[in-house]
């Protein structure tokens, strides 16, 4: 299989506790990457779907139906793609929509393709304009249609392309344009992992990488890694680390919990960034709502940061909504940092007076 560079650029701070693919996770990560559909954990609903789609391919000798693979980074999107093309028993190109420049990048790459191919795009949704109109043909028809010259020079070509399948992904389904999403015959939404299916990736990461892990110890560090195998590989790293200097080298929950406080990532897995936006959130907006941008502003992160890094997470255990108003915190957000959420706090001023 060939995995290709597909590192985009990296545009924001180093945090232990970022889902985004980072070039150091490329070390760790390839050897920790399942080969096939049955070493991976999780996602039950899509690994069935997708099992029979590539089942029924392959007895059809046809390529694949194009797939596309949403959800919040660090999730396994591109393992998914490595693991539907290894399935096929066919080559994996991967690139991302940023890294296809002109439609020329396309086309090269689209040429060069073996029949049944994949060929993964990653964040999908970045493409320009001007790529993504040779991909509908290519998606469709399996064919380029490209025009050379202008006015009385102009041609135009109609090239066949072999049969292949393009796996996009990406984390906004909502922000594909619609002739784009249609082209997709297979949509999988990908949802963050429970605390026991990141407890058994750890321990599948562990027996690869010769680290010895108790249950308790996986289960520490599945419980502070929000939801995301990414986070929970990097963080395994770094408790063996802390494990081997001040402990006797074994992972359990007593040497994994000293060592994440010590990374200030506390028992739910928030950093220190989750928890200053939250803080600012109370502290200058009365809880919210507060639009995207302002709050952006006011931590000094990227909006799009904001959006599908800290907010996911934070809205699956519910300690953010979103409103058509703005961003709000909840009570239990305001508990877990040691504060009385204020209608809380008013009800409680109320029962003292009749007291
Ligand atoms: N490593 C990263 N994601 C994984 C998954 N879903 N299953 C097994 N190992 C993984």
């Amino acid at each position: 299989m060939d995995y290709e560079s597909n590192v985009s650029e990296m545009d924001f701070e180093n945090r232990m506790v970022d889902p985004a693919y980072n070039p150091e996770d490329a070390a760790v990560e390839n050897p920790l990457r399942p080969r096939t559909l049955s070493e991976y954990i999780g996602q039950d609903k899509a690994k069935e779907n997708l099992s029979v789609f590539i089942e029924a391919a392959r007895q059809r000798g046809e390529a694949l139906d194009h797939v596309l693979l949403y959800g919040p980074p660090g999730l396994g999107k591109t393992t998914l793609a490595g693991i539907i093309a290894n399935e096929l028993g066919v080559n994996l190109r991967i690139t991302s929509g940023p890294a296809i420049e002109k439609p020329g990048d396309l086309a090269a790459l689209l040429t060069n393709l073996n029949p049944g191919d994949v060929l993964f795009i990653d964040e999908v949704h970045r493409l320009s304009r001007s790529v993504e109109e040779i991909l509908y043909p290519a998606m469709e028809d399996f064919a380029l249609d490209i025009i050379t010259g202008k006015g009385q020079m102009a041609a135009s070509y109609h090239l066949p392309l072999p049969k292949f399948t393009l796996v996009g992904a990406t984390t906004r389904a909502g922000q594909l344009t619609a002739p784009l999403r249609d082209r997709f015959g297979v949509v999988l939404r990908l949802e963050m992992y429970s605390p026991k299916e990141l407890s058994q990736i750890v321990t599948r990461s562990a027996r690869i990488l010769g680290i010895e892990i108790a249950a308790d110890g996986a289960l520490e560090v599945a419980r502070r890694s929000r939801g995301t195998p990414r986070i929970a590989n990097r963080l395994l790293k770094r408790v063996r680390d802390f494990a081997q200097v001040i402990s006797n080298g074994v992972i359990d929950q007593h040497s994994a919990s000293i060592a994440l406080d010590r990374l200030e990532i506390d028992e739910l897995g928030l950093d220190s960034g989750d928890r200053r936006m939250m803080q600012a959130m109370i502290d200058y907006y009365n809880g919210g709502p507060v639009g995207l941008d302002t709050l952006a502003a006011a931590i000094g992160e990227e909006s799009v940061t904001i959006e599908d890094v800290i907010e996911p997470y934070l809205m699956q255990i519910g300690f953010l909504n979103r409103t058509p108003r703005g961003r709000c915190v909840t009570p239990a957000a305001y508990r877990h940092l040691g504060l009385t959420p204020p209608g809380e706090a008013a009800a409680m001023m109320q029962q003292s007076l009749f007291e």
